[in-house]
């Protein structure tokens, strides 16, 4: 299964490839700056063709709307192209999000790279892979002396809750780190690169992959109650345990 979803990755990511820093359509969803391009489209419509010609009895969810529902156990589900404003402003944290849940939840994942050539698996049960080498959450750094990650929801300019989030943890981290895609930075976290990780109002299409990355890792991944993750969960908070814990603690000051 994952090496079949890494081939549909892979020709997903040669579109990205081949257009990256070019003249490409660009379109604005409700908000002004929540971009969706062309590249967007296509990637999605390779990916869906490919998952509904292997699987036609699977249901899809994938973020620009290619969505099928079918009376099946298995949903995949899709973020054709995480990090779109980078994408744009030719910035090359991008990827390609894939998971396909069984009865909910998540039995394989996989992100994406394709500026890198850079794969994240996970299989349930498995353990999380980068390129091939089994992965760990990071163990001994804290939130005090790690790095954090976030992002901030395309309503920040009417909104001050990632702002006021943001100033409760920047004076209790190590670092603060902003990559603008999700996936990758759930990545980050399962390789143990980046301490910990939250975000509020996320899609599950930005995540699905980076649960079981980062379960599979040994690491935690809850809502702010500490609750696990639903189809519908928007609030995000990730790491080892106990940074999981100190991060709720602080965010729910
Ligand atoms: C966005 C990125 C970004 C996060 C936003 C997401 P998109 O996804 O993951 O890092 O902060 O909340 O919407 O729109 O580039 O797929
Ligand atoms: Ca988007
Ligand atoms: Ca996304
Ligand atoms: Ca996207």
């Amino acid at each position: 299964m994952l090496k079949e979803m890494e081939s549909w990755a892979r020709k997903a990511g040669r579109l990205q490839m081949d257009n990256f820093q070019k003249n490409i359509e660009i379109d604005s969803k409700d908000r002004k700056i929540d971009l969706v391009t062309e590249v967007d489209k296509k990637s999605e419509k390779i990916l869906v063709d490919k998952i509904s010609t292997a699987y036609p009895d699977h249901s899809i969810m994938a973020e620009e709307g290619s969505n099928k529902s079918n009376d099946s156990r298995y949903c995949w589900i899709i973020d054709p192209l995480d990090g779109t404003v980078n994408y744009v402003h030719g910035f090359p944290i991008f990827a390609i999000s894939l998971a396909l849940y069984k009865d909910d939840q998540p039995e394989y994942g996989l992100v994406y790279l394709p500026y890198f050539d850079d794969f994240y698996v996970a299989q349930r049960g498995q353990g999380s892979y980068y390129n091939g080498k089994r992965i760990h959450v990071d163990e001994d750094y804290t939130v005090k002396d790690g790095i954090i990650a976030t992002g901030f929801p395309y309503s920040h300019q009417e909104s001050n809750e990632s702002l006021e989030l943001f100033n409760k943890i920047l004076p209790e981290a190590g670092g603060i780190r902003r990559t603008g895609a999700a996936a990758y930075d759930l990545c980050q976290v399962a390789s143990g690169v980046f301490s910990g990780f939250w975000e509020i109002e996320l899609n599950l299409w930005d995540i699905a992959a980076g649960i079981l990355l980062i379960e599979e890792a040994g690491g935690v991944i809850t809502d702010f109650k500490g609750k696990t993750l639903r189809m519908d969960s928007e609030q995000v908070v990730a790491g080892n345990k106990q940074v999981n814990y100190r991060l709720r603690e602080i965010l729910n000051k």
